[in-house]
């Protein structure tokens, strides 16, 4: 039993409620409290949990029943949201739209009870959690950092389907529902009473005191909660706008417009979820909700949800750290010492201190240190002017930044982290002077690009505290982190340095300590095509474009300006010298570095930048290039750029650079923008089909490109078996 469903009064409870304790039932008590508690499990609407709660609506009789409060036994979550698994398990948009309507019929009896129905929501309140409380009459928030409450749906590829595009626009108008549902925006409790989604935000200290004394108080008089409701739905601007057909239409072209921009179309969640709100808006809630119903469907059933539910899992897997779980978190008042305070360095430590974490930042240079105080200063003052933090946090997070030019004072620190100068002697004596004062547990963690993690270790006191924690650039942005053990580095260590990326809110992938690690390898035989793409005489920005349509969040050569084209050199030719001829680099990268043309840092590389725009494609590229055309016109560019990546993804997997093909994909995903709606590349190499990804390898190998597929890619393709069957036949 999922639901602990007690018959009480609004006094005589035990707390605290996640502990076991609650109400105390009394057979003539006249409130009923329905008490979430999966048993092992987070709180989740599952069909089961959905059939419990029917159950439970029974007792709703009017005669011997005041209020009915629902509440969540659980410390961090009230609803996690809809299950999951159950989502994934529906390949039939029939069987999911029945799906839904069942639920829907179920959620629609706690709204349509006479009975006043409360919840108190504590924790995470996602998607169908939050669907069920907007099913109740009033909605009591607790203000704890772990309160969040949205409708994130469109991230997985479906809308809300329990009556959130329904009830949400109903309550708080229909922009604000758009911009919560489109957006799959989280809100903490006071910013929901701020934008109407709760009614009342309780304080966490005592917080079923609290809500049990303003349940009292709005069974007494709700007037004050029916009147704030009214600035959100019945104002005269929103009755202007939203109230009529014509403002209705407005709002569809201004927000189908904004979706294909940031979707690129290849996302159908966001159009159906405006569709839901627009055409349920303009009828009653039943028909609302079965028009809800019938678009999740195709929806459910799709494989962009499919691939992004997929990722959605490899990260929250990435995050568990299940392999790790003797190793204890990160304290939250932890101290990462950082050495250097360059681009990387600079973001590391405002990742950290973004984080709650505190930090301790060296460089040699003192007007490096200044300019990247400059950087973290103007990133909290930003927060401040648009109000995300107040002056007092602001002051509080930077008295925990300091900073020295000496290698003193790193005694306390839990990690260090160096992001100095890609050399190895440099990294050592880096390395020597700091380690002697570090304590026996500290882990001291290289941020190298390419440089071997063994190799650094090799020097220290304390090999097995040494690890490689590869971060991508901006580091705030980019959410991956490829943790990186050398021969000599302890399990435990590893452990804690995963840990330690998933205190900076990233996720850790373990990768082997091998040249380019995983993801930098996997994008090198992706941009060399790309350059020898051009030398056939395809054109630069014809192939970015073909790239971008595919859903990479930016072009080859304009990714290749980005990273800087020296430095693209660099990470070519360590791979070219491990991993020979397949890996030689095209001419083109060092014909146009020698010229000094090095990409947007200089101003000019493939493409000409003014004040750090491209402006055109450089047309010098083409001019040094003997320009061939002779691209067969069956090869499709996408294939020509992809199918190497997939070959050198298959070999990873071999040598066991990763430990799978799950998270292969996430780490392209959060790594490099490789579209999630296509699941990362092994799931896309899936969909596609092996053979022909190796026939079209085996084809330019045969014309005298050295990419000929490797033995597993040719096996996996020979046997009709894919990357991910594995995966799916583990789950089932
Ligand atoms: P950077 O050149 O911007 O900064 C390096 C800083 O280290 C300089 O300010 C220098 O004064 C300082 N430094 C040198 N020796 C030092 C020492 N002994 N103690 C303290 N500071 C010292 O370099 P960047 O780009 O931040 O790269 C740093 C490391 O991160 C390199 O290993 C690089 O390969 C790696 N990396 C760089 C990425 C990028 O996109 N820039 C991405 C991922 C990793």
């Amino acid at each position: 039993m999922s639901w602990r469903i007690v018959r009480s009064s609004l006094t005589g409870w035990t707390e605290p409620l996640s502990d076991g304790g609650g109400p105390t039932e009394q057979s003539d008590g006249r409130i009923l409290h329905l008490i979430l508690d999966t048993e092992h499990a987070a709180n989740a609407l599952s069909e089961s949990v959905l059939e419990e709660l029917d159950a439970a609506t029974e007792q709703f009789d009017p005669a011997t029943t005041d209020a009915v409060v629902v509440w969540s036994a659980k410390e961090k979550h009230f609803i996690a949201g809809a299950d999951i698994d159950e989502i994934d398990g529906v390949h039939f948009p029939e069987t999911a739209t029945a799906k839904v309507a069942k639920a829907q019929a179920i959620i629609s009896k706690l709204a349509d009870t006479p009975i006043p129905t409360f919840g108190v929501l504590r924790g995470t309140c996602l998607g169908g959690g939050l669907e069920l409380a907007l099913a109740l009459d009033y909605r009591i928030a607790v203000d704890t950092p772990t309160t969040k409450l949205g409708l994130p749906e469109v991230n997985l590829g479906i809308i809300p389907g329990f009556g959130g595009t329904q009830r949400l626009p109903r309550l708080i108008g229909i922009r604000g529902a758009l911009s919560l549902i489109l957006g799959g925006t989280r809100l903490p409790a006071t910013a929901a009473l701020r934008r109407g989604v709760v009614d009342i935000v309780v304080p966490e200290d005592g917080y079923v005191s609290c809500a049990l004394i303003a349940i009292e108080r709005v069974l007494a008089n709700d007037t004050a909660i029916r009147k704030r409701r009214k600035k959100f739905v019945g104002g005269f601007v929103n009755g202007l706008l939203e109230r009529n057909p014509f403002g209705r239409s407005m709002i569809r072209r201004q927000a189908s417009r904004q979706i294909a921009a940031k979707t690129g179309g290849h996302y159908p969640a966001p159009p159906a979820a405006l569709d839901a709100v627009l055409r349920g808006f303009a009828t009653s809630l039943p028909r609302g909700l079965a028009i809800e119903a019938e678009l999740i469907g195709p929806l459910v059933a799709s494989t962009v949800s499919k691939h992004l539910i997929a990722v959605f899992r490899a990260s929250e897997e990435a995050r568990k750290l299940r392999q790790y779980s003797d190793t204890p978190e990160i304290e939250a008042d932890a101290t990462v010492g950082v050495l250097g305070a360059g681009v990387m360095g600079a973001g590391v430590a405002l990742q950290c201190l973004c984080k709650g974490l505190a930090v301790r930042i060296r460089d040699l240079q003192l007007p490096v240190i200044a300019k990247a105080l400059e950087t973290i200063g103007s990133h909290f003052h930003g927060l401040v002017q648009r109000r995300r933090m107040d002056e007092r946090e602001r002051d509080a997070t930077l008295s925990r930044l300091t900073f020295t030019t000496e290698p003193i004072g790193f005694a306390h620190c839990t990690a260090v982290v160096e992001a100095i100068v890609e050399r190895m002697d440099v990294k050592r004596a880096a390395l020597a002077e700091i380690e002697p004062q570090l304590s026996p547990d500290t882990l001291f963690a290289t941020n190298t690009s390419a440089l071997s993690v063994s190799e650094l270790q090799s020097s220290a006191i304390r090999p097995e505290r040494v690890v490689g924690l590869h971060f991508f650039n901006p580091v705030s942005r980019m959410p991956l982190v490829e943790v990186i053990p050398g021969d000599q580095t302890s399990r435990e260590t590893v452990g804690k340095a995963a840990r330690l990326a998933v205190a900076m809110g990233k996720y850790p992938i373990v990768v082997k300590d091998s040249p380019g690690f995983l993801v930098n390898r996997l994008l090198m035989p992706y941009l060399d095509s790309a350059c020898r793409i051009l030398e056939r005489g395809v054109p630069g920005p014809y192939v970015d474009r073909i790239a971008e349509a595919f859903g990479l969040p930016m072009g080859p050569f304009r990714l290749l300006d980005e990273v800087g084209l020296d430095i693209a050199i660099e990470v070519a030719g360590t791979l070219h010298g491990a991993f020979g001829d397949r890996a030689e680099p095209s001419a083109i990268l060092p014909q146009l570095v020698e010229k000094k043309l090095i990409g947007k840092k200089g101003g000019v590389g493939f493409y000409r930048y003014v004040n750090g725009t491209p402006t055109e494609f450089n047309a010098d590229v083409t001019r040094e290039i003997p320009q061939t055309n002779d691209l067969p016109e069956s090869l499709s560019v996408i294939h020509y750029l992809l199918d190497r990546l997939i070959d050198e993804a298959a070999r990873c997997l071999e040598e066991g650079v990763v430990a799978s093909a799950d998270e292969l994909d996430l780490a392209m995903v959060m790594g490099t923008g490789f579209p999630p709606f296509r699941g990362g590349p092994l799931r896309y190499a899936d969909s596609i089909g092996i053979p022909g990804i190796v026939e079209r390898l085996q084809e330019r190998a045969d014309s005298g490109e050295a990419c000929a597929p490797c033995a597993h890619l040719i096996e996996i393709g020979k046997e009709g078996r894919e990357f991910h069957c594995e995966t799916k036949l583990a789950r089932t």
